[in-house]
């Protein structure tokens, strides 16, 4: 597709999504944040009270999403649900069922179709090695776990609500492992991705590296 976009994959809370909307605010294009398709996905099957060990229910399910994003809020079946999939128990149970290549496969068109013009950043785990494979730009974002655990801690907390360091931290690398060892579209750098690490940069910084990076490409 020569429709221009920008992938940016990266572990838990790397802050993928704050910088995919900052650039593609400045570029004026949209946004794909994959992982609340996932996220859906999981508050479907805690809905819907499917067996979430059943790899073909969990398929159908995400199949047959009836899904609307407007702006910040996601509509599912009639009701505004972007506040209940940042649940805990739904981001869990995202990133266990997003191990299976079914629901993966059942997503995949589905996230292709944002592609669009004037242009896309799609954020998530496997945007340059799978789902936009032909990106022209794809950024890797990582961060040392700590400074992950400590931005996610702040942001809780700003929000109003409780949360403890060390549970995060623990919570954080359960989720890293399972995204980086499972078999199908495991969480790893494209060979043609430029690595950026925002332990010590701002966003302002980041979002300035990343839009420097597709100036270049002219
Ligand atoms: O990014 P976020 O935490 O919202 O994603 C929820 C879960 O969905 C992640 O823990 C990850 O396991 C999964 N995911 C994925 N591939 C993506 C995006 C998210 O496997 N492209």
């Amino acid at each position: 597709s020569a429709i221009p976009m920008i992938t940016i994959d990266g572990p838990t809370a790397s802050g993928k999504g704050t910088i995919a909307h900052r650039v593609a605010q400045a570029l004026g294009w949209a946004v794909l944040d994959s992982g609340a398709l996932y996220r859906l996905a999981a508050l479907a099957v805690i809905d819907g009270g499917i067996d979430p060990g059943d790899q073909a229910a969990v398929a159908r399910a995400a199949q047959g999403l009836d899904v609307r994003f407007d702006a910040d809020r996601i509509w599912m079946g009639g009701a505004d649900v972007a506040a209940r999939i940042r649940e805990e128990r739904v981001g869990n149970l995202a990133s266990k069922i997003a191990a299976y290549p079914a629901l993966r496969q059942a997503l995949l068109e589905r996230q292709r179709a944002f592609r669009r013009p004037p242009g896309l950043v799609a954020d998530g785990r496997d945007m340059g090695t799978v789902v936009f494979a032909d990106a022209p730009l794809k950024i890797f974002l990582v961060a040392d776990v700590e400074a992950r655990a400590q931005r996610r801690c702040k942001q809780l907390k700003e929000k109003g609500f409780s949360a403890n360091l060390a549970d995060l931290l623990q919570d954080m690398r359960e989720r890293d492992a399972r995204d980086r060892n499972r078999a199908h579209a495991p969480l790893v750098a494209a060979p043609d991705a430029r690595t950026i690490d925002s332990s010590n940069l701002s966003v302002e910084a980041t979002v300035k590296q990343v839009l420097d990076l597709w100036s270049s490409l002219g």
